[in-house]
């Protein structure tokens, strides 16, 4: 973990207001929890044994609970604060009867620093919040320290998608990654990304959808774009 990432020195992408939960939705978590959550202690063993889809920052769940139902024989694990959104998704989960969704409860900086070393297909985040006032742009989720962890748990060939209707967003994303030696760029398409409440919204505010997607390189790879194409390549990459 790097110190940016340090839990005592994180800097939150998100603000906690979420309303206490009335009775009814305790209970639910309370019931489902043990059945659709993965506690920390699993987040080490995620990818060991199967293709994995992380869905960074669900909220409600829309597009995640879209992406499952369409594609049952992939994994999709949904990562989220927002405790609303958890217990949204796991009662649709219930009603469905769905086994291809795991979710974690945290913080994605922390989750992700605890997921070992290409062992993820593919990283969503779609929508992150925007944090536009300048001061706040320190807030955003898709900064250098938490790009080195997704290129870090992505497999070589793994897909970083990344989608926001704020077009400042959209550009510092694309040069950052698109910079990163660890990343080439993978075109613009929304390919299965469903249109969510966000994306609604945002369209009625005359917001525009931009879908960023970015593929892992090979460690080989990595090396050669940072070093440059004469650099010999250390035999210990060469595996
Ligand atoms: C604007 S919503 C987008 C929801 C969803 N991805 C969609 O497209 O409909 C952003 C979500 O990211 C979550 N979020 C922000 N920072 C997070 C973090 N560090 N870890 C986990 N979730 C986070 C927020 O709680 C919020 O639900």
């Amino acid at each position: 973990m790097t110190a940016e990432l340090a839990p005592r020195r994180r800097i939150r992408s998100y603000v906690r207001r979420e309303r206490p939960l009335k009775a009814g939705a305790i209970a639910a978590y309370d019931r489902l929890w043990p059945r659709f959550g993965l506690p920390e202690s699993a987040w080490g063993q995620l990818g060991r044994d199967q293709d994995v889809v992380l869905d960074i920052g669900f909220g409600d769940g829309e597009a995640l609970l879209t992406m499952a139902k369409a594609n049952p024989l992939r994994h999709y694990v949904g990562v989220e604060m927002y405790r609303t959104g958890i217990v949204k998704v796991m009662r649709a989960l219930e009603e469905r009867e769905a086994s291809n969704v795991g979710l974690i409860e945290g913080d994605a900086q922390a989750v992700v620093a605890g997921i070992g070393d290409a062992r993820i297909d593919t990283v969503l985040i779609f929508f992150p919040d925007p944090w536009p006032k300048a001061r706040h742009h320190k807030r955003r989720l898709v900064r250098g320290a938490f790009l080195a962890e997704v290129a870090r748990i992505l497999r070589p060939g793994g897909l970083l998608h990344f989608a926001t209707d704020w077009a400042p967003y959209a550009d510092e994303v694309a040069s950052l990654v698109g910079q990163h030696p660890d990343f080439r760029e993978n075109g613009e398409g929304r390919g299965e990304r469903p249109v969510t409440r966000f994306e609604r919204r945002g369209r009625k505010l005359g917001h525009e959808a931009r879908d960023l997607r970015f593929q892992r390189r090979s460690v080989e790879e990595a090396y050669r774009v940072e070093t440059g194409p004469v650099s010999p390549v250390p035999a210990v990459l060469k595996t």
